[in-house]
């Protein structure tokens, strides 16, 4: 057993992990945030991508251990309140899912592509980011033009933002 302690969704967690135990199992079964999805055994489908450290990471490739005095955040962690993050409200309003299984994880990779992309998308990029990133439902196409539209609003929303500071 490993003693292990993080930031979750802005909450600092501490307990104790078998050292066999992944970062997945521990959020799900430890700390009963199951928005994060375990769809495969390959680390190919990426339900289970969180943040950690501030980048995207498949939380099935990640023992809790490993994890240990990291910052993590996971779909729960995302709204602001009542107040959905941009890639939330996005995914909504373009129809960016069906059964919605894959969709904590689309959207926490589209989160950190937007943010390594803050000079823009476009949709030949959004589809090689999603390569890691498995949908059974929708085609993808939505997802793809949620994400564009989500990179464009936070993209004017900072501009916004860089006007008032100046
Ligand atoms: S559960 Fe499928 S990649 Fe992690
Ligand atoms: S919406 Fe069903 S797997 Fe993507």
């Amino acid at each position: 057993m490993s003693d292990v302690s993080f930031t979750v969704n802005g909450r600092r967690v501490s307990g104790s992990a078998e050292d066999r135990t992944l970062l997945v199992h521990f959020l799900r079964e430890h700390l009963g945030l199951t928005g994060t999805h375990v769809g495969c055994d390959t680390s190919q489908c990426g339900a289970c991508v969180v943040h950690v450290d501030g980048k995207a990471v498949k939380s099935c490739t990640m023992l809790a251990a490993q994890a240990s005095g990291s910052t993590i955040v996971t779909i729960e962690g995302l709204a602001d309140g009542a107040e959905l993050h941009p890639v939330q409200a996005s995914f909504k309003e373009h129809h960016g899912l069906q059964c919605g299984f894959c969709t904590p994880g689309m959207i926490m990779t589209a989160t950190d592509m937007i943010a390594r992309h803050p000079e823009g998308l476009d949709e030949a990029m959004v589809r090689a980011e999603l390569e890691g990133n498995i949908c059974r439902c929708t085609g993808y196409h939505n997802i793809v033009k949620a994400i564009l539209a989500a990179s464009e609003t936070m993209a004017k929303g900072a501009k916004g933002k860089a006007k008032q500071a100046a």
